[in-house]
């Protein structure tokens, strides 16, 4: 049986086909091993099932034992992991991309939502129990024949532009490259990014973090939206440069954030929670019971996949 190191706690359920399958090593106190103790658990192991929350990076990664074949990302992100430098040490790196596209998508419908109705400031109101109906109490902005500007058109950037169509928005979106008309689906396709944010009365992020991506919210692109736009943010927080967009937020600039991931996180830059416009969540984009218990069984079939057959689907390197 292929031993392998289970870096966080997963459902029972998935705890229990691991350890069926391999000689599983799990973390029921879901501890947050540190780069040290993650290279100590692995001495013997064959294969790593990491999360998000492991920083596996180059100077880890040469340090794994030699007999590391895989680390499976319980993520369908695998921006914590240096996939070139586990390349060059033959380790393959997977992924479970699919199985949280929808849930992902409902998340950044509910920061959409939550960013254009105020919600925060409803709920803090709500809390203070003064609160009095009035015709201009909490004014919002609606969805409907607004623009919605999606950043990065993959599965979750698609299924967003679906959800957000039936809410009426018209749907604009800048990727890598243009999609097939079928797959547009009436989306307009932008050039470049200045194009794209100059259109979008409410931005979804929805790509995944890279060199190109990094902190591609700030101060000069922040300029390009319409006055009192919205952004929102379902990917990675390294997208967003914290203090521009602070800033953003107290000249007006922009009117309201909507985000459930951050840079650096479990931390959160101090002034997002001082803004009342700012509604913000604790990265559930994948966080129901169906998804996480499909991304923790994916990310096991793709260890024993690879174990048995030398091969993977989702091999990301
Ligand atoms: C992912 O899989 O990358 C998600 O962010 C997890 O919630």
């Amino acid at each position: 049986m292929k031993k392998v190191l289970v870096t966080r706690k997963l459902l029972r359920s998935c705890e229990d086909k691991a350890s069926k399958l391999f000689d599983a090593n799990l973390n029921s106190n879901d501890e947050l091993y540190s780069q040290n103790k993650l290279l100590k658990l692995s001495e013997g192991c064959d294969g790593i099932l990491s999360s998000l929350t492991d920083k596996i990076d180059e100077e880890t990664i040469k340090k794994l034992p030699d007999t590391i074949k895989i680390i499976s990302n319980f993520a369908v992100g695998f921006g914590n992991i240096d996939v070139e430098a586990a390349r060059k040490r033959n380790i393959a790196v997977t992924n479970t991309p699919d199985v949280l596209t929808d849930a992902t998508a409902e998340i950044a419908m509910l920061l959409i939502l939550g960013a254009c109705r105020r919600a925060n400031e409803g709920i803090n109101w709500v809390k203070k129990e003064n609160w009095k109906w009035s015709s201009d109490f909490l004014i919002g902005k609606q969805l409907t024949g607004s623009r919605l500007g999606i950043l990065g058109m993959g599965r979750i950037g698609r299924a967003v532009a679906k959800l957000a169509k039936s809410f009426g928005m018209e749907i604009h979106y800048r990727n890598r490259s243009r999609l097939k008309p079928e797959i547009e689906e009436g989306a307009k396709f932008h050039e470049s990014i200045k194009s794209l944010f100059s259109v979008s009365d409410v931005l979804s992020i929805c790509c995944p973090a890279t060199k190109e991506t990094k902190d591609i919210i700030n101060k000069d692109t922040l300029e390009y939206f319409p006055t009192g736009a919205i952004i929102t943010n379902v990917a990675r927080g390294d997208m967003i440069d914290d203090e521009a967009m602070v800033q953003a937020l107290n000249s007006r600039k922009i009117y309201a954030i909507g985000l459930d991931v951050y840079k650096g996180e479990p931390r959160i830059h101090s002034e997002y929670l001082k803004q009342p416009t700012a509604f913000i969540l604790p990265h559930l984009g994948s966080a129901t019971k169906k998804t996480r218990t499909a991304m923790a069984d994916l990310a096991i079939d793709n260890i024993d996949e690879y174990f048995s057959t030398g091969k993977c689907k989702n091999i990301i390197n």
